[in-house]
């Protein structure tokens, strides 16, 4: 070959050769701050899809509902706006897979373990299944621990509920969940929460430690309730289409990054909850209490009427699934 010809074939491949090592890129959109369960999860997801795949992938985070808040997310990424997710499983009504409500029951797990049965088994694969129609495939479920109850007066007994605006995700279960305590549920996104709490637009909110502490609640809530009633987890979601759509190999060392990063959120997710309870301690302005076995008996009381309530919503035979699972 003459060095002309040399010159130009070099030229000609140029382009195609910055063409196939352009990196595909994972836009991974979510809530909550990057210092916290969910946000340290998808950090280490990142971190780990580089590697493996060489720099083939590219995943860039997009915390604290910088680019959507929670509705539209899910539009996002149905769209292909985005490319992955984890919204909590209270989340997931609005999309028409009302049977995720299941996880929002109160009391449902006595424990962690009791969770992770039910995601781990075959109800957390077949709630995933039904998540395809809807251009969504389901990796991972990720744990965020139990709920507690914070408002700027004490929330004792059930009675303390009574004709208080509370902030909820948008889960018929829970908007169920805080009629029966005598309370007026508010749908809102997780973003508005601070300032509606702050202005008074709500009175109070379920929530757990890591995101009270990180979304500074402690500021504008005077009382938090340890009443661990209900649970709060993630579905790690993608576009299918995107998915099925990625080569082979490189899908194959995303599964196995996701598979460490979830092995790794969710053996954080208790301590770092356990640490941001330590950080609203600390702030001083916060009266922690922890009710007495009588009164989550009446807490119970009150709120085990839910279940039956809403298996016209989530389904019988969810909820017994769940209930098998659970133990
Ligand atoms: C909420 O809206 O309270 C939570 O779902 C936020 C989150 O993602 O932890």
């Amino acid at each position: 070959m003459t060095l002309r010809r040399l010159v130009l074939a070099a030229a000609l491949a140029l382009p195609f050769a910055s063409f196939a090592q352009a990196p595909i890129v994972i836009k991974f959109s979510h809530v909550v701050a990057p210092d916290t369960p969910k946000g340290k999860g998808a950090q280490r997801f990142k971190e780990l899809a580089e590697q493996k795949t060489g720099g083939k992938v590219k995943v860039e985070l997009y915390p604290n509902s910088q680019l959507y808040k929670d509705k539209e997310e899910m539009e996002a990424l149905q769209l292909g706006s985005v490319q992955m997710l984890a919204p909590s499983l209270a989340k997931f009504g609005p999309l028409g897979v009302k049977e995720f409500e299941v996880f929002d029951l109160p009391f449902l797990f006595k424990d962690t373990d009791s969770f992770r049965a039910v995601t781990d088994g075959q109800l957390g694969a077949d709630l995933f299944k039904k998540l395809e129609p809807k251009g969504i495939k389901g990796l991972a479920y990720w744990d965020n621990g139990f709920h507690i109850m914070s408002a700027n007066k004490p929330l004792h007994n059930v009675a303390d509920f009574k004709g208080m605006k509370m902030r909820i995700q948008s889960s018929k279960v829970l908007d169920a969940q805080m009629r029966a305590l005598g309370a007026i549920p508010q749908v809102m996104a997780f973003s508005e929460l601070y300032q509606a709490l702050q202005t008074g637009v709500v009175d109070g909110t379920e929530g757990v430690p890591s995101n009270f502490y990180t979304q500074k609640i402690f500021e504008v809530q005077k009382h938090m309730t340890m009443s661990n009633h209900g649970h709060l987890a993630y579905a790690v979601i993608v576009n299918k289409k995107f998915w099925d759509g990625l080569p082979a190999d490189i899908r194959t060392q995303l599964e196995a990054a996701i598979k460490e990063s979830t092995t790794y959120a969710n053996a954080i997710a208790s301590t770092e909850n356990g640490r941001a309870l330590e950080g609203i301690k600390a702030s001083g302005r916060v009266t922690i209490y922890t009710p007495t076995p009588a009164e989550i008996n009446e807490w119970k009381k009150a709120l085990m009427p839910v279940h039956k309530e809403m298996e016209s919503r989530v389904g019988k035979t969810t909820i017994e699934a769940a209930y098998k699972a659970a133990g």
